[in-house]
This record gives structure tokens, C-alpha cells and sequence, in this order.
């Protein structure tokens, strides 16, 4: 299967948003509102916006009206974020939403004309270095902050612990790394790319931590974290699938049992122009 045929359910995204919301680094918030445009208003790009939890995390935490232009290529996920609209800002100002069937990869400066902020989630390891480079510059270009929150780091961490858990996270890695018709992903080396790529143009970048941490009241995000993780890292390597099942009926135990605990790393980066 290749990654352009992976849809996200809107199921998961359901699942992981409470979650995410708690894992979002605020110190970036507050780093945002010292550039908040006067009062004109904001005028938020989200990429990849799925059912529209960014929006719906952030646009209570800044002041001032706010219109939201949320993009995704997914439209029945566009019609979630469309339904399930953020607001008010903190100020009660008035918070608005539009939304563009989008590829975000082929995004240029001009899309992101009069911009006062871009902002994604989850989306940084989706990409390829080259369609990443296009995404800086096009960020870059349009002279606003960028928020990147909550990119895969790889460093994965259960508790307790267990002789497999290096192996799946290994193959599971790889997995994120694989070609792909449109190039080699990313997946955990997105964060260090991003950085990297924002500085060489002259930019501020600021990275905090953004993990999940899944126990036992977050068990059916941690279920499904798990399912997808096993998985992924057995497509990657067909020669674990007999350990892993093993492995992943012993998880699903300590889960059931609420003994399994998971810190899933995750980074948020602030760009300032
Ligand atoms: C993991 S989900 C994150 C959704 C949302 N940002 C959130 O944090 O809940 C990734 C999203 O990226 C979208 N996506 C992936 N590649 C894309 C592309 N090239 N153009 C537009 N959307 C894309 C998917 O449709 C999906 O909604």
C-alpha cells in the first residue's frame, strides 16, 4: 500500500485528540501572542487540519478575531472540521473557519498571502524532505510564524519494559522511513529537518517536547497506539510477525490490566520570521 492510499479515520482522530491537547507545548502560545497581529485580526493557515483539532485547541488561546483557512486533501475530513468549528477567541472576539481541499505539498507563498500564522499537527513525518523544503520555503516566503506541533520524534518508551520493545521500535521507524512513490518519508527525522531547514533560512526556531503519556485513563488511544505500532513495524519486517503477535497479546494483557504505561515522543516547533 502506498502512503497516498492511507486515509486517516476520523475514528483516531477522535481517539488522539484529547490527548494531543494535553501533550501541546503552551510556552508556544505564550511566544505567539508577543507577534500578535494588531487589530486586524489573524489570519490562520492550518495544513493537513483533519477533523480541525488544532483549530480547536488553539483559537481559545489567542486573542483578537481570528479567520481559520483549514487545508486537507481529505473532504470528508474537511466536512468534520467544518461542522466542529473553533471559538471564541480569549477575548470572545469572533472566530471564523473556511475550508480548501488542499495538497498541502504543493502549497506555494502565494496561497499563504496576508498569513499572520501557518500552523500544522502531525503532519511533519507524513512528508518527504523535498516536499518539507517546499513547505519552508512557502512559510518562509509568506513572513509569519509557523506552529508545527506534535511531529514524531521516535523515541518510544513502555513501561514495563520488555526484551522485544527495541526491535518493534526499530522496524516500526524504518517503517516511517520507507520509500515511497513520492520519495523516502521522513517520519522521526522530521523535527531535526524542519529545525534545520527554517535556521538555514535565517529563522528563529523554537522546540519544546510534546509527548503523549497513555496509562490506564487513556487506554483506548493506548489500544489502538499499540495495534497500529505492532503493525506497522511487521510490514516493515515480515520475519517479527510470530514474536510480535506473542508480544502484542502480552501488551493488550498489562493494558487490559491498566499496567502498561507508553510515552510516545512527540515535538512542537515555533518559528519566528
Ligand atoms: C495524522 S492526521 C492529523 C490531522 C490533524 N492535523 C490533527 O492533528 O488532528 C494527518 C492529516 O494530514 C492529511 N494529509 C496528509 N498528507 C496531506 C497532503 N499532502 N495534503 C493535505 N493533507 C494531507 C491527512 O488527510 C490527515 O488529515
Amino acid at each position: 500500500m502506498t502512503a497516498e492510499a492511507i486515509r486517516v479515520s476520523p475514528g483516531w482522530l477522535d481517539l488522539r485528540e484529547a490527548v494531543d491537547a494535553a501533550a501541546r507545548a503552551p510556552e508556544l502560545v505564550g511566544r505567539l501572542r508577543h507577534v500578535a497581529p494588531a487589530e486586524s485580526g489573524w489570519l490562520i493557515h492550518d495544513l493537513a487540519c483533519g477533523s480541525g483539532a488544532m483549530g480547536r485547541w488553539l483559537a481559545p488561546l489567542l486573542s483578537g478575531p481570528q479567520r481559520w483557512v483549514l487545508h486537507d486533501r481529505d473532504a470528508d475530513l474537511l466536512a468534520l472540521a467544518a461542522a466542529d468549528v473553533p471559538g471564541p477567541a480569549a477575548d470572545g472576539a469572533e472566530v471564523s473557519v473556511e475550508t480548501r481541499l488542499s495538497d498541502v505539498t504543493r502549497l506555494g507563498a502565494g496561497h499563504f498571502a496576508g498569513a499572520t500564522l501557518v500552523t500544522a499537527s502531525a503532519l511533519l513525518d507524513l512528508l518527504t524532505w523535498d516536499e518539507l523544503d517546499v513547505l519552508i520555503h512557502a512559510c518562509t516566503a509568506a513572513g509569519c510564524p509557523v506552529l508545527f506541533a506534535l511531529s514524531v520524534t521516535g523515541r518510544v518508551q513502555l513501561l514495563p519494559a520488555d526484551p522485544l520493545d527495541a526491535r518493534i521500535s526499530a522496524a516500526f521507524d524504518a517503517h516511517q522511513r520507507r520509500l515511497t512513490p513520492r520519495g523516502r518519508l521522513l517520519g522521526p527525522d522530521a523535527v531535526e529537518a524542519a529545525v534545520e531547514g527554517f535556521r538555514r533560512l535565517g529563522a528563529e526556531v523554537v522546540v519544546r517536547p510534546s509527548p503523549w503519556r497513555l496509562g490506564a485513563a487513556q487506554s483506548d488511544l493506548l489500544v489502538e497506539w499499540l495495534a497500529g505500532w505492532v503493525d506497522a513495524a511487521c510490514e516493515q519486517e515480515p520475519e517479527l510477525a510470530r514474536d510480535a503477535d506473542l508480544y502484542r497479546r502480552r501488551r493488550l494483557r498489562e493494558a487490559e490490566a491498566g499496567v502498561l504505561g507508553v510515552t510516545v515522543g512527540h515535538a512542537d516547533l515555533l518559528v519566528l520570521a
